[in-house]
């Protein structure tokens, strides 16, 4: 997730507005950032590695001439952080400047192509591809606004784009799929940003552009198309009334919620993952004697989960064991033929680093799964997947936690694949099912909100929760407390539901809440027999179910709904959004603020 932002003006120097409007979304990636304007037919650009103040203070960013121009702060996917991979992108002959904030996924075919014709790249991102396509259609003739629009035709993935051209230097193109983009009406100029705050105190006039819709910005007025036919859309600006700390967070009240609303978007960048290194990943997994996943807290829940994937999928046994203990529980059984995969969302968790370091000295194969490019978990790791979710803020992890689970599962079926352990037809329709998951993520999330907010109140008071699941939905059952407990400071237990008789059942009495996750796997006859079993002792039962699930529906005292569509393997990405939910608005029923639970950092880099 990048934050990009464009200015056309009747006056001069837009350089300090872009500048200052980047400020504004550097919440959004803050590994480099850059700006390109353009004055009497001469593109000007400026750009570094670094945080805005750090690079500014070292090239002053103010300073460009022109009355257009475009920025980028950036939050890297293809490509280290890196001066060269920092964004505006040029075209051979510095005629063509483009901001990217997305994913092409065909980026390297369309390399490879543009490079045989003669093109010349000088970075490792995939935007580059972006200007070079465009020169390439100015050589047939096209006007720069065709050259753009069959630039954009070739492109796979996400985009949000803005797009500047000495050859016509009255405008900037813009254009969106799947990643936002919002233009600004203002006296005397427009703009183009991925989040409204970027442009708030300039003007409160927003249109919010649609995907597949290309965008043509002069200073006094803008024109919207649709990219597949051209034709015109008539779209009047809205009105904002947020205030600019509203704005950051896109109108939700915390970063939190609006991380759980983000996850449909974060699932589909999880699902854009390149294919090399899924499969060389997969090989080293396959190869290794044994395996071991390795995190903390609710990476740690997603590698319980992935240990269910990669048994029932691959008929691989994997070792799921907590970073701090990795050491003690497994130290001497690591040696040459172990693959350990990390998994931490920061790539800077202390206790993880130090598992993958013991495992490193002993020559094992480290691999690691993270969201943060440049982090020392990819410094170290053998191959490293990035999942691609964007920078989480709340402290709390939730879209972090369904792109592990997506991209694990992704994992897992390559692992099935190479060891042929699943017919190629069954893999077809599981990948067709993942592709379905954000859509029912979305969905989940809808019917979900209000529940989560009447059973938060319902149960606010409540001063002991239990939750539990079996098979892999135990993984969601601890993920779905560690929420509870972390945010609204509720104790809470969470277990495999087999286990409650041998314990935890002394802890029942009535009005007790007790969470059961139930999807319509194996395992939902047994479980059935558990919710008994805290009825009869006057628990009160709180299931996740999968829709129209009538019969445990009956039994409980309230419920949330999940789409159905996905099979077991998977249900722990769509059953833990409505526990989420239902942990955030316990936090805010109770009075607490849940995107700074107490005691708790983002990333915890002591051991
Ligand atoms: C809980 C949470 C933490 C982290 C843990 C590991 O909501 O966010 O439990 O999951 O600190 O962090 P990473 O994944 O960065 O290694």
């Amino acid at each position: 997730m990048c934050g990009i932002f464009g200015c056309i003006s009747r006056d001069n120097n837009v350089a300090k507005i872009i500048h200052e409007s980047l400020k504004r979304l550097e919440y959004r990636g803050y590994d480099s950032v850059g700006e390109a304007t353009i004055s009497e037919g001469r593109i000007y650009i400026k750009k570094d590695q670094g945080k805005i103040d750090d690079v500014h203070r070292l090239i002053n960013l103010d300073d460009l001439p022109g009355s257009i121009g475009i920025g980028h702060t950036r939050w890297a996917t293809h490509g280290a952080p890196s001066r060269v991979n920092a964004h505006p992108h040029l075209d051979c002959h510095g005629k063509i400047a483009v901001v990217h904030n997305g994913i092409i996924e065909n980026f390297a075919e369309l390399k490879a192509e543009l490079e045989n014709l003669g093109h010349s790249f000088k970075s490792k991102t995939d935007t580059e591809v972006i200007p070079h396509l465009i020169e390439e259609n100015l050589k047939g003739g096209l006007s720069l606004l065709d050259a753009v629009r069959e630039a954009l035709k070739r492109l796979e993935g996400s985009y949000a784009l803005a797009i500047i051209s000495t050859i016509e230097p009255d405008k900037i193109i813009c254009a969106r799929r799947e990643s936002p983009l919002i233009l600004g009406v203002g006296k005397g100029a427009m703009y183009c940003a991925s989040d409204i705050p970027a442009f708030l105190p300039l003007t409160n006039e927003a249109v919010i552009l649609e995907n597949n819709e290309v965008a043509i910005l002069w200073h006094d007025r803008y024109e919207i198309r649709k990219l597949e036919n051209w034709s015109h859309v008539i779209r009047e600006p809205e009105i904002i009334t947020w205030t600019a700390e509203m704005a950051e967070k896109q109108g939700y009240p915390h970063f939190m919620l609006k991380e759980i609303h983000e996850q449909p978007l974060a699932l589909r960048n999880a699902l854009r993952l390149q294919d090399i290194y899924l499969d060389l990943m997969a090989t080293f997994l396959d190869r290794a004697k044994n395996v071991f996943l390795v995190a903390c807290g609710t990476s740690y829940h997603a590698c319980l989960a992935a240990s269910y994937m990669f048994s029932k999928l691959a008929y691989l046994p994997t070792y799921p064991i907590i970073a701090s203990e990795f050491i003690e529980q497994a130290g001497m059984a690591v040696n040459i033929d172990t693959a350990i995969l990390a998994v931490s969302q920061s790539g800077e968790t202390a206790d993880t680093l130090a598992a993958v370091e013991y495992a490193r000295n002993r020559a094992a194969t480290v691999l690691g799964l993270t969201n943060v490019v440049g982090s020392t978990l990819t410094r170290v790791s053998r191959v490293y997947i990035l999942q691609q979710s964007g920078p989480e803020i709340g402290v709390a992890a939730t879209k972090t936690f369904t792109s592990q689970l997506l991209v694990l599962a992704q994992l897992a079926l390559r692992v099935a694949k190479i060891r042929g352990k699943v017919s190629s037809q069954e893999i077809k329709s599981f990948e067709r099912e993942l592709k379905m998951i954000p859509d029912i993520v979305e969905w989940t999330i809808m019917r979900n909100e209000e529940k989560a907010k009447q059973i938060a109140r319902k149960y606010r008071d409540s001063r002991f929760f239990l939750f539990l699941g079996r098979g892999i939905s135990t993984a969601t059952a601890l993920e779905g407390r560690l929420k509870l407990m972390e945010i609204s400071y509720v104790p809470a237990m969470a277990f495999p539901a087999g286990e409650s008789k041998h314990g935890p059942i002394s802890l029942v009495e009535p009005g007790v809440p007790a969470v059961f996750i139930c999807p319509k796997d194996k395992t939902r006859k047994t479980i059935i027999g558990n919710i008994m079993e805290m009825k009869a002792r006057g628990a009160s039962i709180i299931s996740v179910i999968e829709e129209g699930d009538e019969e445990i529906k009956q039994l409980s005292d309230d419920y949330f709904e999940v789409a159905g569509g996905v099979s077991e393997i998977f249900s722990p990405i769509t059953f833990i959004v409505p526990l989420q939910l239902f942990a955030y608005y316990m936090a805010v029923e109770r009075g607490y603020n849940p995107d700074m639970p107490r005691n708790l950092a983002k990333s915890v880099t002591v051991k």
